[in-house]
Parts: structure tokens; C-alpha cells; sequence
């Protein structure tokens, strides 16, 4: 991606918001079913853009994800907001440069806050479906193994050649999410804080693999938000990561069918103590109505957050 084709969609976007959306400095990526939020929005305020028409953008392919850039005024302070509805992911068959190019544009219209959202499963057994997961740290298999936004020719008036990313998500705006989070009533043990795992996708992680994930230290994985998030700080841009937790991982062992065999033919009795966890697996559909559910509250969240960023701003 080059420079220009970056600066071809923000002009493009210039063009044609008013005046006030040029001081747009938060944005908001809504991950599988949070777009909503953008329904919160005055309707006579609001500014749409199809994906589709804006240059460099790919086309998003996944149900739920309707693919849209949106501008509004966000929450009682009315914070200019940018929306991104919709998101790419590499399963999608992007490449991982494609999945993030409209970060960089979101710098380019003066964004300097990102909120990330997403859908995700839980690892750790403490995380319940429905929780609220603010993320304080990340790990990604795909980028560790050269999937990385930042490889090849690096474009320095964004960023370094080399980024350090071990404060990746700000402390002060993980404080005021946790905040905003009781002050909208979510209770304390719902709204939790840790590591996100990234995976490339699209199958659900085998037993094994959501083990091996546990044992790195992830609390929750998915498929997405980790890119985003590496160009968004490479450019200086602050960054708050929520994921909604729709579904449980299964890491336990399956049944033990040579156990099951010996004790069977009365050869030899093991007691295979393993759950049979197969009513456990998760599914796209599972993730689409938890996301439904417990939406809502995200979205009070996400709302609460702007409002206490703008009076509280995070230098
Ligand atoms: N694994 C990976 N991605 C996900 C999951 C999951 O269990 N749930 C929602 N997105």
C-alpha cells in the first residue's frame, strides 16, 4: 500500500463530511454484532460511506458485518466519532495490509483515540459468556509467524521500522473504561481485564490449540483486532481494546476411545474422568446472539467512555 492511495481515501472522505468532522479525534471499530452503536446516533447527523466506494477499502464478506464508515456525534458530549461498521479479517482472504488500511486513513482524518470491539471466545475458565473483557495486552500467533501489518517497505511518516509494542493498550484509557463500565451499571465481576490471542482463522480452535493458547498466557481468542491495533499505535494512535466473550473455548481432552474399548471388552477398567465437552463447540450463530444479548451494554459502555475522555482527555 502506498502512501498516496492512504491520502486518496482521506481526501476523499474530506470532501465530502461538513466542517465539524474535521476535528473527528475518536474512532470506534464495531466487531461481529456491535454495530448498533451507530444506531445511538442523531439520525439527522450522521454521515454514511459504503466501504465499497471509498479507495483502498475492501469489500467486508462476513455476515454481520455490513461494512460501512460512519460519522456522528457520540454520548451526552456529542464527541465527534468515526464508526467503522464492519471490519476485514485475514479468513476473509485479505491481506493482512488490506484487513488494516482504514486505520491509517482514520489517522489521517486526525483520529487519535481508537476504540477496538470484538467478538471472542473464553480460555479462562473464570471468563463467562457475556463478559466484558477490556484488554490490557495481546498475543498473535499469525503475526509472530511473519502475518505482520508492518512488514515489508516501512512507511516512516507513520511510524519506526521497529515499534515497541508492550504498552499497547493505555492504561489510562483501560481506567476510564472500567469506569465508564460501573458507572453504566455493568456489574463488577462482568467486566473483566487480559490478554487477547489472536488467530488467523476461520475454524475455531481444535482442543489442542485452545490449550496451547491457555498455557501462553491468552485469556480469550479471535480472529481479529490485534492488526488494527499494531498500526494504530505504530502511528500514535492511543488505543482501548473490549471484547464481548460470546462463547466458551473447549481446551479439555475428548473422550479416550482406546480407554473406552479396553473397558468395554472387559480387558482393562480406566475411568476416563475427561468431559465429553463436543455440546460445547463453538458456532458463528452462538457468537451472533450473545453479541445480540449483551450489546447493549457495550454500547452504554462505549458511549460512557466518550463522555469521560472528554472530560477527562488522555494526553
Ligand atoms: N475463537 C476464535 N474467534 C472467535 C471465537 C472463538 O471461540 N468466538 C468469537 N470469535
Amino acid at each position: 500500500m502506498s502512501e498516496a492511495l492512504y491520502a486518496s481515501a482521506a481526501k476523499y472522505l474530506k470532501e465530502q463530511i461538513p466542517e465539524h468532522y474535521h476535528a473527528v479525534r475518536l474512532a470506534v471499530i464495531c466487531g461481529s454484532g456491535l454495530g448498533g452503536l451507530v444506531n445511538t446516533i442523531e439520525q439527522s447527523t450522521k454521515i454514511e460511506f459504503a466501504y465499497a466506494d471509498i479507495p483502498g477499502f475492501v469489500a467486508s464478506t462476513v455476515a454481520g458485518h455490513s461494512g460501512k464508515l460512519v460519522f456522528g456525534f457520540l454520548g451526552d458530549q456529542r464527541t465527534p466519532t468515526v464508526f467503522m461498521v464492519g471490519r476485514f479479517h485475514l479468513y476473509e482472504g485479505h491481506t493482512v495490509q488490506e484487513c488494516t488500511f482504514p486505520v491509517r486513513v482514520l489517522k489521517l482524518l486526525g483520529v487519535e483515540t481508537l476504540v477496538v470491539t470484538n467478538a471472542c471466545g473464553a480460555l479462562n475458565p473464570e471468563h463467562k459468556v457475556g463478559d466484558i473483557m477490556v484488554i490490557n495486552d495481546h498475543f498473535s500467533l499469525a503475526g509472530m509467524a511473519g502475518e505482520s501489518p508492518l512488514r515489508g517497505k516501512n512507511l516512516d511518516a507513520f511510524g519506526p521500522r521497529f515499534l515497541a509494542i508492550s504498552e499497547a493498550y493505555n492504561y489510562r484509557l483501560r481506567k476510564l473504561a472500567f469506569k465508564a463500565a460501573l458507572k453504566v451499571g455493568i456489574s463488577k465481576d462482568d467486566v473483566r481485564e487480559g490478554v487477547y490471542a489472536h488467530v488467523a482463522g476461520p475454524c475455531y480452535e481444535s482442543r489442542t490449540e485452545a490449550r496451547f493458547l491457555r498455557m501462553c498466557g491468552a485469556d480469550v481468542v479471535g480472529m481479529s483486532t490485534v492488526p488494527e491495533v499494531v498500526i494504530a499505535r505504530h502511528c500514535g494512535i492511543k488505543v482501548l481494546g473490549l471484547s464481548l466473550i460470546t462463547n466458551p473455548v473447549v481446551t479439555a481432552r475428548g473422550k479416550d476411545a482406546k480407554k473406552e474399548v479396553l473397558t468395554e471388552l472387559g480387558i482393562e477398567t480406566v475411568v476416563d474422568d475427561e468431559v465429553d465437552t463436543e455440546l460445547m463447540k463453538a458456532d458463528h450463530e452462538e457468537v451472533l446472539e450473545t453479541s445480540a444479548r449483551r450489546a447493549d451494554d457495550m454500547q452504554s459502555m462505549v458511549k460512557c467512555f466518550a463522555d469521560l475522555l472528554a472530560e477527562n482527555p488522555v494526553a
